[in-house]
């Protein structure tokens, strides 16, 4: 299909969004269930519950331009969780696992705080403002969600560093 208008790259990238949400959602189990650290594991659960929530949003975002929710497939989401996936599988210290885990997710999330926002100044351009709406809410979400994963990584890291330090003297 040629693309001759931005109502039609809009629907397309909102497509393409569809299906990473909707990875997450099976990915994000995984990671919860990988991660050792309890506040990592309770990040992970509470943002599924939120990416659960994404995935209706975006249903609502179709709605608003006629259209039925259809999902593309995102090869991008894809690549990503494959790559979590392959830190899942890597032999690590808990501490160091849980830092590579922080690292995959903390990739999704700005894949998907880059997806949300071009989609959202789409939106405002084509005057779409239940979209705009509907895609801030989701873009401060996945915005609080990484900062989240910055501020355990940064105790996981004084942790280590702590672990090193001892293991020294
Ligand atoms: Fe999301
Ligand atoms: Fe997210």
């Amino acid at each position: 299909m040629k693309i001759e208008s931005l109502e039609e790259l809009f629907l397309e990238e909102l497509k393409d969004l569809y299906h990473a949400e909707k990875q997450l959602v099976k990915a994000l189990p995984k990671m919860a269930k990988a991660a050792t650290s309890e506040e990592l594991r309770t990040a992970f659960t509470d943002h599924l519950e939120q990416t659960k929530n994404h995935v209706l949003r975006l249903e609502q975002v179709f709605e608003t331009v006629d259209e039925k929710a259809k999902a593309k497939v995102c090869k991008g989401m894809q690549g990503l969780i494959e790559e979590g996936q392959e830190t899942i599988a890597e032999d690590a210290l808990a501490q160091l696992a849980d830092l590579g885990l922080i690292a995959a997710a903390q990739k999704v999330e700005h894949y998907e705080i880059s997806g949300y926002g071009t989609m959202r100044t789409f939106a405002q351009i084509l005057g779409n403002q239940e979209a705009v709406r509907l895609l801030s809410e989701t873009l401060k979400e996945e915005e609080a969600a990484d900062k989240l994963l910055s501020g355990i990584s940064q105790s996981l890291l004084k942790e280590s560093l702590a672990m090193s330090a001892q293991a020294e003297t």
